[in-house]
């Protein structure tokens, strides 16, 4: 959202970390209001609404947001009504049909109804769906080191493997290939299993593997850096090298720390403009750093991610190094179901059979869950905008929305179904190569 002023975004960030807060949703209602986003105002205080019906202050806001002309008789304490804005660009004037015309032109009675009707059922089941809580999973904070020179670590985090809905299979491989000789190192060494090096995800975009890279690293307790190689690279000579060393020496003061490469397909060759010379420099410290003489890695373990693992260099993917792959796939239904509920948690929603869209969403990945979230919130509010009557979203937008929705990771499917039939060496492709049979796409 870039026309959200930096007020708007902080905003934002407050509101969402305090999702019931009336008072403070209703101020970023207002602020967006003030900068003529009338929609996402019309959006938030239909939230506020929701907590709390009766509010004076939200409906008077609702009404103006919506560009009805304001209350006429308005309580003592309440919001001020503002002064009588300047008519609106805008749809012929909402009428409320068959209403007897109040002054106010605006149909509260019908419109409380309609929210008060939705606070208790906000889910409905029908058939088996599981029972995860509303988990409060984190939005993916993603490391943005705009400043090169200063790479942001997060203090220990609270999402867990416990958040991460479903992907069973995952979840034992991380707690096999990493957690449980971390917890316990003396039968990690019993079993020869060393820590070195550390474990490369791979998978199409937005299906959860900078989310469970953050799961991980709450799961130990250590802090969490996430870094993207292209951010490491710099044009100058010498320059990413000594970045990717400033980045490891940071995760190390930090330690225990997870250390998140994301993007490190950046340093294949193949995609490489300075074949010669400068990228090799820098993977042959990636190398150094991964080895980390004198145990100085102690604490530190490395996740590494990427779309296109057909494009990292080899040299990486030796043993001892990112040897170990981790096939993140579009999530499953338990997936589905949390991020679902997650995307969910804070809108006016009705009557929502979570199972239902559980089953009509399959292959899509987790960002395209959280489109369509949006774009049913989107369908609900113009429509609220349009009759001049709020409602909740319910069954009918979310579906109407998952018929638009398409898989985002089908071309990432086509072309990585070439790769794993033709060029599968060493057979790091077979999980995928299962999959695609299970599916039916090879
Ligand atoms: N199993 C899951 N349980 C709960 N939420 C999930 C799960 N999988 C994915 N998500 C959600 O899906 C969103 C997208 O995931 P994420 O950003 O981690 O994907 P990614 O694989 O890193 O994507 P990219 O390749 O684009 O970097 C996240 O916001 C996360 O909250
Ligand atoms: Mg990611």
């Amino acid at each position: 959202m870039s026309t959200e002023s930096p007020l708007i975004q902080s905003m934002r960030t407050a509101v969402a970390a305090a999702p019931t807060d009336v008072p403070l949703r209703l101020h970023l209602a207002e602020l967006l209001l003030g900068e003529g986003l009338s929609e996402a105002a019309v959006a938030e205080t239909a939230v506020a609404l929701q907590h709390a019906p009766g509010d004076a202050g939200a409906r008077a806001l609702m009404m103006r947001a919506m560009g009805l002309p304001a209350p006429a008789a308005e309580k003592p304490g309440s919001v001020p009504a503002p002064a009588p804005q300047e008519p609106r660009a805008q749809e012929p004037a909402p009428e409320v049909p068959d209403a007897p015309a109040p002054p106010t032109g605006f149909d509260w009675a019908a419109a409380e109804n309609e929210v008060a009707d939705a606070v208790p059922p906000r889910f409905v089941t029908s058939g088996p769906t599981s029972t995860a809580p509303e988990a409060p999973l984190a939005a993916d904070g993603g490391g943005e080191p705009g400043d090169a020179t200063a790479w942001e670590v997060d203090t220990p985090g609270t999402v867990t493997l416990a958040d991460v809905g479903g992907m069973e299979e995952i979840k034992e491989r991380l707690e096999a290939a990493f957690l449980t000789p971390m917890r316990n190192p003396e039968l990690g060494r019993l079993y020869g299993k060393s820590l070195r090096g550390g474990l490369l995800m791979y998978g199409p975009p937005g299906c959860g593997k900078t989310f469970i890279a953050r799961a991980v690293a709450g799961e130990l307790g250590a802090s969490f850096m996430s870094v993207s190689i292209n951010d490491v690279l710099d044009m100058w000579m010498g320059n990413s090298e000594r970045n990717m060393h400033e980045v490891f020496e940071t995760a190390r003061r930090q330690a225990p720390c997870v250390l998140f490469l994301d993007e490190v397909d950046a340093l294949g060759a193949k995609r490489s403009r300075m074949q010669h010379g400068g990228m090799r420099n820098t993977v042959n410290q990636l190398l150094t750093e991964l080895d980390g003489v004198g145990g100085a890695n102690e604490g530190v373990f490395v996740l590494a991610a990427t779309n296109v693992p057909w494009d990292v260099d080899i040299a990486l993917r030796r043993p001892g190094r990112l040897d170990r792959t981790l096939l993140v796939l579009p999530p499953d239904a338990p997936a589905r179901e949390a991020i679902l509920r997650y995307h969910l948690r804070d809108r006016p929603i009705e009557s929502v059979d979570l199972g239902k869209l559980v089953k009509v969403t399959e292959d899509l990945s987790g960002a395209d869950l959280a489109h369509l979230c949006e774009s049913a919130s989107e369908r609900a509010l113009l429509d609220s905008t349009r009759t001049g009557v709020v409602r909740m979203i319910n069954m009918k937008d979310l579906l109407g929305a998952a018929k638009e929705v398409r898989p985002s990771t089908d071309p990432w499917f086509a072309s990585a179904r070439n790769v794993a039939m033709f060029a599968n060496e060493g057979g790091m492709y077979d999980e995928l190569l299962a999959y695609l049979k299970r599916k039916r796409k090879l």
